[in-house]
């Protein structure tokens, strides 16, 4: 139904067959190495890693962190942002989060359902986070890590600054912050975006699981969210501030006695400047609060708002667009135009047209609808505190799970990964299929390519599955070289080709007929899919970035060997046998030298 550039020649690799390998494997004539894997020291003293996890929370600071996720490389060339350079330059990337019995020497320390090492949990909050790392190729052609002033740990525990609409809100008022301005640490970092002027945005996805709460009665913007009564590494359970504000149950006087607002510091956007190490990461509110999976931005025009995508990855959640109201000037527009905008919310009509719902308090048909629905709102801070409650108030289409989006470079079509719903029991035109395990991959067309506006058109890309239950781009099923579940990461190389990463995980992984996770390239041209990648046992793929030669493509593998303790290793990638399995960047090069494709 869409109108794109006439097919090319066929993708010029061979596929990799599904596979359960404990290793990467890639296509004849390339190569693919491991790079910071987990613990790699970068900054202050460079601890070396201990192959027997007994580095200490203050090492763990100064190393990688742990489950790599979402990732750019930022060229170094003297002016930021604009740099073409492809030998030199900072590699940003997410640490989305731990697991404890790889962790730590023997798995974490727990009595009666409670933690008992504040020097374990300090490691794992360490772990968690964003790395930047200065990386350079040498003239062997190989990529070191440089000892730079650059290099920078932002974990659970940063300093951080709250901007945008809801700073200083009543609802962000906290002990730590009794102005609502400040916050500590970004976690559950999964996939990111970054800007036009050259800095990092790290998004927050299941940042709910890190809080606790006792309250029987909980207020809409922890209800919604799904806060329970256990927290999943257990943090709140340690004494001390640093620990027990991971306990948002309300146990003093007011907000700024307790850690009841404490979650609502989480759920944003950050950015982060990668060029100074000493910039304090922004919290952006304008850009909505839920479990963000990503950050993509359309093609900047100069003299036009500068908008931007993002998911919010749960079952039958929303897929949002931000528009600034000031437009775009290269080399003077900074973070301050994400503070300042208008917040939508996707709906899909069956016919294929679909409209963007504004979550704005001075927009007269938003405050028609809270009327409506009965739903009141003091502010817009209150608005963006609550993002998922109003969205379901406009009546936008709850989706199965959006994750990363990528926008074509040419056509301007947007395209997103909803990578399974098992929960859906009603079928609608843009989640076709109920109790859906494989996910699909959905795209549009703003009206008039305009980004900015409020219509598009929308068709499916993909449904992905196995032969008998997948669609590829011309209609056909999928085959033996282009089988997936669970699309997850999405990215467009400068050639407008696709590439997909996949998620898949439980009995999907374990004995499907997909082998371990992956990725593949869809040519939106010709419709052809053909799978690239195969990583080792238990691990995602996830988080995908180039050079701007395109001749070196970082990927980054998550969670190899997932389930395993130090006594049985369900992975020993990448280090080998008897090793611990370690999350870890793959640099993936051609033989010849030549670009990736
Ligand atoms: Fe962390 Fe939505 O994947
Ligand atoms: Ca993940
Ligand atoms: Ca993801
Ligand atoms: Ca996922």
């Amino acid at each position: 139904t869409q109108h794109l550039p006439k097919p090319r020649a066929r993708l010029p690799f061979g596929a990799v067959p599904v596979g359960r390998p404990d290793e990467i494997v890639v296509p004849p004539g390339y190569r693919a190495s491991p790079f910071i894997p987990w613990g790699t020291p970068i900054t202050g003293r460079y601890p070396a890693f201990a192959d027997d996890a007994s580095n200490s929370a203050r090492d763990q600071a100064e190393q990688t962190g742990m489950h790599h996720d979402g990732m750019h490389f930022f060229p170094i060339d003297g002016h930021r942002g604009g740099g073409r350079r492809s030998d030199h330059g900072l590699l940003v990337l997410n640490h989305e989060y731990i697991d404890a019995p790889l962790l730590h020497p023997n798995g974490p320390s727990v009595t009666d359902g409670k933690r008992t090492s504040a020097e374990e949990v300090r490691k794992e909050i360490n772990a968690h986070g964003v790395s930047v790392v200065e990386v350079r190729r040498d003239v062997r052609g190989e990529w070191e890590v440089v000892p730079s002033p650059r290099n920078r740990r932002i974990t659970a525990a940063t300093p951080m600054r709250i901007s945008g609409p809801a700073r200083g809100h009543a609802l962000l008022k906290t002990r730590y912050s009794p102005k609502g301005t400040a916050t500590r640490g970004t976690q559950n970092n999964c996939a990111n975006g970054f800007t036009p002027w050259g800095t990092y945005l790290t998004c927050e996805e299941n940042w709910a699981g890190y809080f606790a709460t006792r309250d029987s009665n909980l207020p809409r913007e922890l209800a919604r969210y799904g806060l329970g009564s256990t927290s999943r590494f257990g943090w709140d359970t340690l004494p001390g501030d640093e620990f027990e504000r991971f306990d948002a149950t309300r146990k003093g006087p007011s907000a700024i006695a307790d850690y009841r607002n404490e979650p609502n510091h989480f759920g944003w956007i950050v950015e982060i400047d990668p060029f100074d190490p000493e910039s304090v990461p922004v919290k952006r509110t304008a850009l909505g609060r839920f479990a963000h999976e990503g950050l993509i931005f359309a093609p900047v025009k100069p003299g036009r708002p500068l908008v931007c995508y993002s998911g919010d990855d749960a079952q039958n959640e929303y897929l949002y667009k931000y528009v600034s109201r000031d437009r775009y000037w290269p080399g003077f527009s900074d973070g301050r135009l994400l503070d300042k905008g208008t917040l939508y919310v996707a709906r899909f009509k069956a016919d294929g047209s679909g409209e963007w719902l504004a979550l704005d308090i001075d927009n007269r048909k938003f405050r028609q609808a809270c009327k409506v629905a009965g739903v009141r709102f003091a502010d817009q801070g209150e608005v963006l505190i609550n993002t998922r409650l109003a969205a379901d108030v406009v009546g936008a289409t709850k989706m199965d799970r959006p994750e990363w989006g990528a926008v074509h470079p040419d056509s301007g079509d947007v395209y997103f990964t909803l990578t399974n719903n098992t929960a859906r029991t009603v079928a609608d035109a843009a989640n076709p299929r109920v109790a859906n395990a494989y996910g699909h991959i959905i795209r549009w067309r703003e009206q008039s390519r305009d980004h900015a506006g409020t219509r598009f058109r929308w068709d499916i890309f993909l449904l992905a599955g196995p032969q008998s239950d997948s669609l590829d781009p011309k209609g056909r099923p999928l085959g033996a070289d282009s089988i997936l579940a669970s699309p997850d990461g999405l990215w467009f190389d400068p050639d407008g080709r696709l590439w997909v990463q996949t998620d898949m995980s439980g009995s999907q992984l374990s004995s499907g007929p997909f082998g371990n996770n992956q990725m593949l390239v869809a040519d939106p041209r010709s419709g052809e899919v053909k799978r690239f990648l195969v990583g080792p046992l238990g691990a995602e793929v996830t988080g995908i970035t180039a050079t701007p030669d395109f001749r070196t493509l970082f990927v980054n593998i998550q969670h190899p060997g997932e389930g395993s303790t130090a006594s049985n290793l369900l992975s020993t990638w990448p280090d080998g046998p008897g090793r611990r399995p370690r999350s870890a960047t793959v640099i993936i090069t051609r033989e010849d030298g030549r670009r990736i494709l």
